[in-house]
């Protein structure tokens, strides 16, 4: 594949040879991948230049010692002729970088980890990068003031990546925008456990360590990606239609967790109902102790709570599942396709089950004195350390009911269904849901939907 996609090049490179007479090794010369890829509220998040098919991440940790081995292979296509491009990496030690199997320079700034390919890499190729490093990973700050990163727990270790905490722990395109297959081989002392999102496919003991090899074949956004060192009781289960459920709890959460995790299979159930055919092809969840983490986040297949869950928590994450992680948001301003749907999910959940309608949710909120709600609008956070406040999670599931009242339930389901299937597995923008909604509902005018709850300041007039 890579030789068929150098060949024109080269012969491009050859002619540029004979014309200017500078030195070449015969292969294409390209110019360096940017090193962010202009996120509004993470400029230095991602790289351009390239897009990852598949991370390989081979990793040794130790608890006691915080000491973490890594080798990363990421295999990646070039989007222009490359002679350099840049993986994001905070912290740690690089013991070695090769592409393509030969041996590459690099220099690090900051978060940037910039690779000089031995060869200059051909617009349409494909290339492995072998990373090694090593060291303790750092646990890193939010701008909104959350830990994320490489978080030690009581008896082990918390991976958790959302906005751009997985540079802690492996090299990669930490942006939303590039997401890839995932196969995470962990090794930890024997008597631990450690689980990732995905299959376990394989666990293997030998010299007194354990290692645990988990595979995510459905394509995954970097900050959705988990590691859970510790001790766990694994309990496997089965969903709807023979979804395997596998379900990590830390044995102090084991009594106080077992009734909500036992619903996983009928949420599930609801939510496909409700949003569509789950997208991935496995689920569950790891629930470590109260202190460990700071918030609950949706991890790919397997959200992780910090203590047990209550059932709107649960309903969240797994909504997540749908919006999210199949259809993730092309950048961090997009924030509310994620959240406001979720939100949304508990709404329509609670009207399922004899709680109060999503139009009452909605009326309680909008009643409501709380003005941190209207403090900016949900496709437009004020800055990086706003992406998770209420205009966000409450406003943006404000802003699907408007849409429902103006539809109907039948179109609104339509909508929300045809949403997560036209975008399965991709990445979707706000535009891209305005579009989408007036495509399914054409007679119908969003305009001031758009205006005054998405994109408005303050409060709307009207609820
Ligand atoms: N996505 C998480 C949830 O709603 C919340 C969260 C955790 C978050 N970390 C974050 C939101 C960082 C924004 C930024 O379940
Ligand atoms: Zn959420």
């Amino acid at each position: 594949m890579s030789r068929r996609a150098r060949l024109v090049p080269a012969v491009a490179s050859l002619v540029a040879l004979a014309l200017t007479g500078t030195a070449c090794d015969g292969g294409v010369q390209g110019t360096p991948g940017g090193s962010g890829v202009r996120d509004p509220y993470f400029p230095k998040a991602g790289n351009s230049g390239y897009d990852v098919d598949h991370y390989a991440l081979t990793l040794d940790y130790t608890p006691a010692t915080r000491h973490l081995t890594g080798t990363a292979v990421v295999t990646a296509r070039a989007t222009q002729d490359l002679s350099a491009f840049d993986l994001d990496l905070s912290g740690l030690h690089i013991d070695s970088v090769r592409v393509e199997g030969k041996t590459a320079r690099w220099n690090r700034t900051g978060q940037e980890l910039t690779v000089r390919p031995h060869d200059d890499l051909a617009e349409g190729e494909t290339f492995r990068t072998t990373v090694r490093y090593s060291g303790t990973p750092h646990t890193l700050t939010d701008p909104d003031g959350s830990e994320e990163g490489w978080l030690p727990t009581a008896d082990g270790a918390l991976a958790l990546g959302e906005p751009v905490g997985s540079m802690a722990w492996f090299p990669g395109n930490h942006h939303p925008s590039d997401k890839a297959a995932y196969d995470i081989t962990i090794t930890v002392p024997k008597g631990l456990q450690a689980v990732s999102g995905g299959e376990l496919t394989e666990q293997t003991t030998k010299n007194g360590r354990t290692a645990y090899h988990w595979h995510s074949a459905q394509p995954m956004a970097s900050y959705l990606a988990t590691v859970a060192i510790g001790h766990y009781d694994i309990t496997r289960t089965t969903g709807p239609h023979g979804l395997p459920v596998l379900t990590a709890v830390d044995p102090t959460q084991a009594k106080s967790s077992a009734k909500v995790l036992a619903k996983i299979p009928d949420i599930i159930e609801w939510e496909e109902y409700n949003f569509g055919p789950y997208p991935f092809s496995s689920t569950g969840a790891v629930i470590d102790r109260p202190d460990d983490a700071g918030y609950a986040l949706e991890t790919q297949t397997r959200p992780v709570f910090p203590g047990p869950p209550d059932t709107s928590i649960l309903v969240h994450e797994l909504a997540h599942q749908w919006y999210g992680d199949s259809v993730t948001p092309a950048s961090w301003r997009d924030m509310w396709l994620n959240e406001g749907f979720a939100t949304y999910a508990e709404w329509l959940y609670d009207e399922d089950h004899g709680g109060p309608t999503a139009q009452q949710t909605f009326t309680r909120l909008y009643r409501s004195d709380n003005d941190a709600l209207w403090a900016f609008p949900p496709a437009k956070p004020s800055s990086a350390a706003h992406i998770s406040d209420p205009p966000v999670y409450d406003r943006g599931a404000m802003v699907l009911q408007k849409i429902r009242q103006k539809t109907g339930d039948d179109t609104f389901y339509d909508i929300i269904q045809g949403w997560a299937a036209t975008h399965r597995h991709s990445t979707a923008t706000t535009a891209d849901f305005t579009a989408y909604v007036e495509k399914k509902a054409p007679d119908t005018d969003f305009h001031d939907i758009w205006k005054d709850w998405l994109y408005g300041d303050g409060k709307p007039a009207r609820p």
